[in-house]
């Protein structure tokens, strides 16, 4: 069974992980580059990709010592070489293909969407697909019907996704309109908690419209309602708008999620990506998934946000089936989920 060193650096946090059996964390490093990106209010690649450089041996290093372990009791190392910033993920994939060499193992080159996913089996050890996933991230917010491959590998059908924003990308622009810091989402959720849900009512756009999502307009309807509050002398309380908008979300993706496990036979539901760290999603798709008699599964809050472990995990069963990149696999800033074709 193998034991695997994960690699990500799609985005602004660069990690490492060494991780057996798809399941037994054996050490995980994360290092952030918050703090580096804060000042711009969002993610600035050329900063992103040198930060990488700077840290990425030391991270890995981290890792294998942390595991106990070193790079010639390896079975493999896996990379994730798409979707993400190009500049980003060329660092991890080069770093990557350093151990493969120097130690003579191979390469497994993992999708960052499909890490997000299995982070969910990480933490869960009975839980396999079939299932409907909600992937909501920074860049991403799809509904995905899971099952298993012939191979053991996992396979994803989209059943909706966004048209236009993604649910992480209208937390950072909300916050970043209320002037809270980056990423917004950690602080919208803190803030949201202290106001009232009911307080400011936004729109929940597409709510019976299929599968898929728009955010774009809820941004919007925000700084509508903060400017039309403000012109009147009457400022709304920023914990309320807060937690309208979170409300407005959350709605929103609950009930497709469990709208999607329902038609489509499913029973279990799981949830996955940075978003999925967020309380008031998690609270509520609890609770609605227990009034439908679904079953569901969340990963740990830190294994939501970008991380090695789900890197790790994803390439677990490629490497035991020998599904191994060959050493002039490039980066995929557009890549796919893989097999995602549209239901
Ligand atoms: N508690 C939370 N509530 C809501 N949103 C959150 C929370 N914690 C993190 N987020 C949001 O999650 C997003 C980051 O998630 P993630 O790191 O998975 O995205 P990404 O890797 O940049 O994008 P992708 O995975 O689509 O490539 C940010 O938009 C952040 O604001
Ligand atoms: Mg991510």
């Amino acid at each position: 069974m193998p034991l695997i060193l994960g690699i990500e650096t799609s985005c602004d946090e660069t990690a490492a992980a060494v991780v057996e059996d798809g399941r037994l964390v054996r050490s995980s490093i994360v290092w952030s580059q918050h703090e580096t990106h804060a000042p711009f209010g969002g993610v600035v690649p050329e900063l992103a990709a040198r930060a990488h450089v700077e840290r990425i041996d030391t991270v890995v290093t981290d890792a294998l010592v942390a595991a106990d372990t070193t790079v010639r009791e390896l079975d493999a190392v896996a990379v994730t070489h798409g979707p993400g910033l190009a500049g980003a993920l060329l660092v991890g994939v080069a770093a990557a293909k350093g151990v493969a060499v120097g130690a003579g193992i191979p390469l497994v080159a993992v999708n960052h969407l499909e890490a997000h996913v299995h982070a969910n089996a990480v933490d869960d050890d009975a839980f396999a697909p079939p299932a409907i996933a909600l992937l909501v991230s920074g860049g991403h917010t799809m509904l995905l019907d899971v099952t298993v491959a012939a191979d053991g590998t996992w396979e994803f059908d989209l059943v909706g996704q966004s048209v236009d924003d993604a649910a992480g990308e209208a937390y950072d622009k909300v916050a970043r309109f209320l002037g809270l810091g980056y990423p917004g989402g950690p602080e919208i959720d803190a803030l949201a908690a202290t106001g009232d849900p009911e307080a400011v009512v936004l729109p929940r756009a597409m709510r019976n419209q299929g599968y898929d999502f728009s955010f774009s307009g809820l941004k919007t309807a925000v700084v509508q309602a903060v400017r039309r509050s403000d012109a009147a002398g009457t400022p709304l309380p920023p914990r309320d708008v807060a937690a309208g908008f979170q409300a407005a979300a959350v709605d929103v993706l609950v009930d497709k999620t469990v709208k999607a496990a329902r038609e489509r036979g499913r029973e279990t539901v799981v949830i996955a990506g940075g978003v999925a760290a967020n309380s008031r999603l998690r609270a509520q798709l609890a609770s609605e998934c227990e009034a439908a008699g679904l079953a569901w599964t969340m990963p740990s809050v830190p294994l939501c946000q970008d991380n090695a472990v789900m890197v790790a995990a994803c390439a677990d069963r490629p490497a035991e089936i020998g599904r191994f990149a060959s050493l002039d696999v490039g980066v995929e800033p557009s890549l796919a989920i893989a097999k995602a074709k549209r239901i």
